[in-house]
C-alpha cells in the first residue's frame, strides 16, 4: 500500500481553505493509502506563539482532524514535537540545503519581507518539512497550491541525498486536488484565504457559527455582471464561490454554471452558504464532543508511538549512510 503524509500548522483556527485544500482530501485518501497526518507544532514556532494559545491550538487541530472524519483505525494522527526524529532529520536535511534555494521560497519572502530580526528557522522551515515527509517513505503529499514549491524542494533534497549517500529516501509526489486547492479571500478574491487575514469577513473559519458563515458569504465581494460563470480573471469573487460550491457538493463547475444560468447572485450566495453550513455543522458538533474527551489523548498517544517507530527506522538509516555516531 502506498503512503500519504501531510501536515497542518496549529497556528490558529483552521479556515475553510485548509479544509477544502487539505483535510477533505485526507479523509478520502485514508481509505486507499497508509496515511500519516501531523500537527506540525515545530513549524508553527518559526513565528512567535503564545504558549497557552499554542497548546490550545494543537488540541483544537487534533479534534478538528477527527471531527472532519480522520479515522484513527485507518490513519496515524500525531504531534510533530512528540516525534524527535523530525527535528533530527530536519538538521540533516539542512546540511543538504543551500541558503540560496531557501531564500527563493515565496513563503520565506512573504513572511520575512520588511522585517528586522527574521528567525533563522523561518529560512530553514523547508528542510524540516522535507524531514517530515521523508521519514515515512511517503509516496504522495496532499496539499493546497501554496505548498507546491516546498514540495519541489523536498524532492530536490531527497534526490540530492540519495545521489550522495545511498538510496535512502522515497522521492515523494505532490498531490493537489483539482478543485479547492486555492480558496480565495471572500473580500479580496485575488489573494488566498488565510488564517491570519486582518479582515475577519474575508475568511470562513471551520468553527464559525452557521449564522456568521451565512453573513460572510452573503457579503462576499462579487461583480456587477449578474451572471454566475467561472472566470477567475474577470470574476474572481464569483469564481471563488463556484469553486467552493463545486468542492463541497462534488459537482463540476460546468454543471453549476448551467444550474445557475438564470439565477441571481443573491440566491446563488444563499445556496453556497447553505452548502458550506451543511458540511461544517456536523463537523462542529463532533468537534465539541471531542475537544475535552480522553479519546483525543488516546488517539494522539497511539499516533505518537506508531510515528516514532516508523520515523526512527528511517532516521537510523540516514544517520548510518552519513557516518554519524558509532557502528551498532
Ligand atoms: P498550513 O498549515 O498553512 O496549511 C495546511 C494545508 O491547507 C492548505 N491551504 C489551502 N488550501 C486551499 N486554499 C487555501 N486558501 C489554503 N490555505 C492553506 C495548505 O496548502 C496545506 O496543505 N508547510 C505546511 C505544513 C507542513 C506540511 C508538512 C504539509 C509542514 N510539514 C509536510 C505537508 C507535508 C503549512 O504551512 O500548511
Amino acid at each position: 500500500m502506498e503512503t500519504i503524509f501531510s501536515g497542518i500548522q496549529p497556528s490558529g483556527t483552521l479556515t475553510f481553505g485548509n479544509y477544502l485544500g487539505a483535510m477533505k482530501q485526507f479523509v478520502e485518501l485514508q481509505e486507499d493509502y497508509e496515511c500519516y497526518f501531523c500537527i506540525v507544532d515545530e513549524h508553527a514556532i518559526t513565528v512567535p506563539q503564545d504558549r497557552l494559545k499554542l497548546r490550545e491550538n494543537i488540541r483544537s487541530l487534533a479534534a478538528l482532524y477527527l471531527a472532519s472524519g480522520i479515522n484513527p483505525d485507518k490513519a496515524t494522527l500525531f504531534i510533530q514535537s512528540e516525534v524527535p526524529a523530525h527535528t533530527q532529520l530536519g538538521w540533516i536535511m539542512q546540511t543538504q540545503s543551500y541558503i540560496g534555494e531557501l531564500e527563493r521560497m515565496t513563503q520565506f519572502k512573504d513572511k520575512s519581507a520588511g522585517k528586522e530580526g527574521v528567525p533563522s528557522a523561518l529560512l530553514t522551515y523547508p528542510p524540516l518539512m522535507a524531514a517530515d515527509i521523508l521519514l515515512y517513505n511517503t509516496n504522495h503529499v496532499p496539499v493546497g497550491n501554496d505548498q507546491k514549491q516546498h514540495l519541489e524542494l523536498t524532492r530536490d533534497l531527497a534526490e540530492r541525498f540519495n545521489r550522495k549517500y545511498n538510496d535512502i529516501f522515497t522521492v515523494p509526489e505532490v498531490k493537489i486536488s483539482e478543485v479547492g486547492a486555492r480558496i480565495m479571500s471572500l473580500q479580496e478574491p485575488t489573494k488566498k484565504m488565510s488564517k491570519s487575514d486582518a479582515n475577519q469577513k474575508a475568511t470562513i473559519y471551520m468553527l464559525d457559527e452557521p449564522k456568521k458563515i451565512i453573513k460572510k458569504i452573503k457579503s462576499a465581494m462579487t461583480d456587477s455582471e449578474g451572471i454566475v460563470r467561472f472566470d477567475p480573471v474577470e470574476k474572481p469573487g464569483i469564481s471563488n464561490l463556484l469553486t467552493i460550491l463545486s468542492s463541497v457538493t462534488n459537482t463540476p463547475i460546468k454543471d453549476l454554471e448551467k444550474q445557475y444560468e438564470n439565477i441571481g447572485y443573491g440566491q446563488f450566495k444563499q445556496d453556497v452558504a447553505d452548502a458550506v453550513v451543511t458540511v461544517l455543522e456536523p463537523i462542529q458538533q463532533r468537534y465539541y464532543e471531542l475537544i475535552d474527551s480522553d479519546t483525543l489523548d488516546e488517539v494522539l498517544d497511539q499516533g505518537r508511538d506508531t510515528a516514532n517507530r516508523v520515523a526512527n527506522k528511517t532516521l537510523a538509516k540516514a544517520k548510518k549512510a552519513m557516518g554519524l555516531g558509532r557502528v551498532v
